[in-house]
C-alpha cells in the first residue's frame, strides 16, 4: 500500500485528521477527505471487484464437488453469493457516485443551506447500513461453507472458499473502519458545523 501522507496545513478541514500510513495504519496527521477517498477507491474497492469473481468461482467449484448429501445445503452458496454481489455493487455505486462526491462537496463550503442541512448524515448512514448487510452475508457463506470443511465434513474445496471469505472479510472491516474513521466521521462533523454557521477549518 503506498504512502499518502501529505501535507500538514495548518487551516486543513477537519477532515484531515487521517494520514493512511505504509502499513495500512490510520492515524491523526493532516490528509485531506479527498486523498482518503482516493486510497479507498483505489484500494478497498478495486480489491472487492477482484475477489467477487474469484469468490463466485470458488463457489461453483464447491457445489459442483460437493457430496449428494451436502449438495442441498452448499447450493444455497448461490443465492447469498448472488445477493453479495448485488449489494456490493449498490455500495460502491453509491459511494462513489453520490456519498464521497457530496463529502467533497462541502469540504470547499463555508456554510449550507437548511434544505441540504444532513444529506451527507443520511446518506453515510446508508453506506453503513449496506457495509452491515455485506458483512452479514459474507458471514453466512463463512458459516455455512464450514460446517461441510474436511475433515469433519466431506468438502475439501470448502478450505480455498473459507481462505478468499476471510480475505474478504478481513478487507471489509479496514475497509469500514477507514472509511468511518477517515472520512464518514470528519464528513458528518463538518457538515453539522457547517450547518450550524461554523465554518472553522474549513479547507480552501
Ligand atoms: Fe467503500
Amino acid at each position: 500500500m503506498s504512502d499518502t501522507r501529505l501535507n500538514d496545513e495548518e487551516g486543513e478541514a477537519p477532515s484531515a485528521a487521517v494520514l493512511v500510513g505504509a502499513g495500512g495504519s490510520v492515524a491523526r496527521h493532516g490528509t485531506s477527505l479527498g486523498e482518503v477517498i482516493v486510497h479507498i477507491v483505489a484500494t478497498h474497492h478495486a480489491a472487492l471487484r477482484i475477489q467477487l469473481p474469484r469468490l463466485r468461482d470458488l463457489i461453483d467449484d464447491v457445489v459442483a464437488g460437493a457430496s449428494p448429501q451436502t449438495a442441498q445445503e452448499l447450493s444455497e452458496l448461490h443465492p447469498l453469493y448472488s445477493r453479495l454481489l448485488a449489494e456490493v455493487g449498490g455500495n460502491l455505486s453509491h459511494e462513489e457516485q453520490l456519498v464521497f462526491p457530496a463529502i467533497l462537496r462541502i469540504q470547499h463550503r463555508t456554510t449550507i443551506p437548511a434544505c441540504q442541512a444532513g444529506m451527507v448524515a443520511s446518506r453515510v448512514r446508508l453506506a453503513t447500513a449496506e457495509h452491515r448487510r455485506i458483512s452479514d452475508l459474507l458471514a453466512k457463506m463463512r458459516e455455512l461453507s464450514a460446517r461441510h470443511l474436511s475433515p469433519s465434513g466431506p468438502c475439501e474445496t470448502c478450505h480455498a472458499l473459507q481462505g478468499m471469505l476471510s480475505e474478504i472479510e478481513a478487507g471489509m472491516r479496514e475497509h469500514d473502519r477507514l472509511e468511518r474513521e477517515g472520512v464518514f466521521g470528519p464528513a458528518v462533523e463538518l457538515e453539522a458545523r457547517l450547518g450550524a454557521g461554523d465554518a472553522r477549518g474549513v479547507s480552501r
